[in-house]
């Protein structure tokens, strides 16, 4: 069986120059086929709440939703390194309480490595986590979970002020411990600044082509779901959404239109059988035996 990647091997990718390719799963089907292509990191990522559980923000997603999310993608995905994001809030109470609920997502989801949304601020929990043998990865730039202070899913790092305290973030959370860090929708220059700054891998999306490795979400590199958006930065590789739009319309015709099922969809009764069961009148319209 293939075995998953450690937190040492990752970090080696950086120096090696291999890019990683990290791609977001929630259950045990996507988790298997993303495993089955050759993912190096599956990230059960909180962005669930949009494409799985259909809130408007990640900001309602649970510890427990999460939970049940990743032991599926484990189940699928035995072979691969998974990272699972820790919701909104639940790393926002103290170190103390930061380690309850990653140790939770670690010992009862089964995940190898949590995410956490924010910077130098968030030194301290990393440090508690890491001591006790949780990895994490950072996450910059656009943090979803910060949606409302934020104001909008805009563009990160666009102004020197803004630019300056990412670069610092960045640094902040290597020295705390993390072995790799998402950057979300940051410019390209300063993407590539970081990345050079730091000596973990940077995993970017909408980021651009100077990160050490680059993550998308499932529903949107297939076109998986009702009304996906399209996004500048992701790359469109299939349109499943289609496929199964066109598959379920053609299964309510072919029901409406009695051509679904066929009689080599059906499980026939031998004659003798049938007597046997006392149903030949019932089913035949013969007389019973
Ligand atoms: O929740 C998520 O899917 C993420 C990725 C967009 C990096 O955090």
């Amino acid at each position: 069986m293939k075995q998953a990647l450690t937190v040492p091997k990752i970090k080696a990718m950086k120096q090696a120059g291999k890019p990683i390719a990290m791609l977001t799963a929630y259950d045990f089907p996507s988790a298997k086929l993303a495993e089955e292509a050759g993912v190096d990191i599956i990230l059960v990522g909180d962005s669930l709440g949009n494409v799985v559980l259909g809130y408007d923000t990640t900001v309602p997603v649970t510890l427990e939703d999460m939970i049940y999310h990743t032991r599926s993608v484990v189940r699928g995905a035995p072979g691969t390194m998974i990272v699972t994001d820790m919701p909104f809030a639940t790393y926002r109470l103290g170190p103390e309480e930061t380690l309850r609920n990653a140790a939770r997502l670690l010992r009862e989801g089964g995940a190898h490595a949590v995410k956490m949304e924010g910077g130098a601020d968030l030194a301290e929990e990393i440090r508690r986590l890491t001591a006790a043998g949780i990895p994490v990865i950072g996450h910059l730039g656009l943090t979803p979970q910060s949606v409302h202070t934020i104001g909008g899913y805009k563009v990160q790092g666009k102004d020197r002020h803004e630019a300056e305290k990412l670069l610092d973030d960045a640094k902040a959370l290597e020295q705390a411990g993390v072995f790799g860090i998402v950057l979300e929708l940051v410019t390209e220059p300063l993407a590539a600044a970081v990345t050079k700054s730091v000596g973990v891998p940077t995993i970017g999306i909408g980021a651009g082509r100077g990160c050490d490795g680059q993550v998308l979400v499932y529903h949107d590199l297939i076109r998986y779901g009702s009304g996906i958006r399209d996004k500048r930065f992701v790359k469109t590789y299939a349109d499943v959404g289609e496929t199964i739009r066109q598959a379920i319309s053609a299964y309510v015709n072919d029901v409406k239109t009695l051509g679904f099922p066929e009689e080599k969809h059906g499980f026939p009764l031998d004659e003798a059988s049938a007597k046997e069961m006392a149903l030949a009148s019932r089913l035949y319209g013969g007389e019973n035996p």
